[in-house]
């Protein structure tokens, strides 16, 4: 997986749609049925099922691939199980069935909470994240500045998490995360505690992350327009158990905002979607 150079794979992640797949009615968005494999993906869940000890089955018969450099978005109600197929993806639960396959490197994960050390500076924070890596003491101070400029931090570099507010806290997470260096980012509603206005202003810092950096990320949340703002690919899981109910590719990512028309539209069509789901688990 390391022979491709991070750009090269996000090129080829995003031309892996071609034309043909886009819905006559509006050319955003289309059902993806089955992903073109350009290349090797970046994280493959074969078969993939879950139970916690002798519980339900909460993930069932799950397959999925993920592109080196691509955006993906699991999309689901509230205990559909996206936690628990983010915390298999980065090993944190072992899969009752199945397979999942994930960089030799290993992968980053980023919460709705921070975490931050409440005692360390913003730089600390990420320095310590640094210092777990491996990286010589000479080199961090200089790495951490980097990532948090790289989050529009720099100013507040010397604050304690106290000082910052909630979207501060979550660009202090994101930059840690990337101190980790990990090609694959996996975020569990990361800005699901935050108001509106901070929360469209990281949608753009984050996007421009993705792009800077080529990182893989996919990204869990229940927020439908959250989803079409943010992925390059949507996937709607149901509930009870958890399937794939859905996936829509985007076919042009850029310029995209909360408001976007396009944006809308894929949302009321996942939305329609999402209802149908609800209907055939409540009959
Ligand atoms: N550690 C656990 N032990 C037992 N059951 C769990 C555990 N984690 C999650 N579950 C159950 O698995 C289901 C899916 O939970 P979760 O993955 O957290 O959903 P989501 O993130 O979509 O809200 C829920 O029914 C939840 O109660
Ligand atoms: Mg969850």
């Amino acid at each position: 997986m390391g022979a491709l150079t991070e750009e090269a794979a996000r090129e080829q992640a995003q031309s892996a749609v071609p034309a043909s797949r886009l819905t006559p009615s509006f050319d955003f968005a289309a059902p993806a049925p089955s992903p073109v494999p350009v290349v090797a993906p970046s994280v493959r869940v074969s078969h993939v099922t879950k139970r916690y000890g002798a519980g339900p089955v909460v993930l069932d018969d799950i397959s999925l691939d993920i592109a080196p450099g691509e955006f993906v978005c699991l999309l689901g109600a509230s205990g559909c199980g996206k936690s628990t197929r983010l915390n298999l993806i980065a090993g944190l639960e072992p899969a009752t069935a199945g397979e999942i396959v994930t960089p030799d490197s290993g992968t980053a994960v980023m919460f709705q909470e921070s975490a931050l050390m409440p005692w360390l500076t913003a730089r600390r924070n990420v320095e310590l994240a640094l210092r777990l890596r491996g990286l010589p003491r000479g080199e961090r101070r200089a790495e951490a500045e980097r990532l948090l400029g790289t989050v529009n931090l720099t100013e507040a570099a010397d604050k304690r998490p106290h000082e910052l507010s909630g979207g501060m806290r979550q660009r202090v997470a994101l930059a840690r995360a990337l101190a980790q260096d990990r090609s694959v980012l996996l975020m569990d509603e990361p800005f699901a505690a935050l108001d509106a206005i901070t929360r469209d202003l990281l949608h753009e810092e984050l996007e421009r992350v993705w792009r800077a950096t080529g990182r893989t990320i996919v990204f869990v949340t229940h927020n439908v327009r959250e989803a079409a703002r943010l992925g390059q690919r949507v996937i709607l899981l149901s509930s009870r158990p958890g399937r794939i109910a859905g996936e829509w590719r985007i076919r042009s990512t850029t310029g995209r905002r909360i408001e976007s028309p396009e944006v809308a539209a894929l949302a009321a069509e996942i939305t329609a979607e999402l209802r149908k789901e609800i209907a055939r688990n409540a009959s």
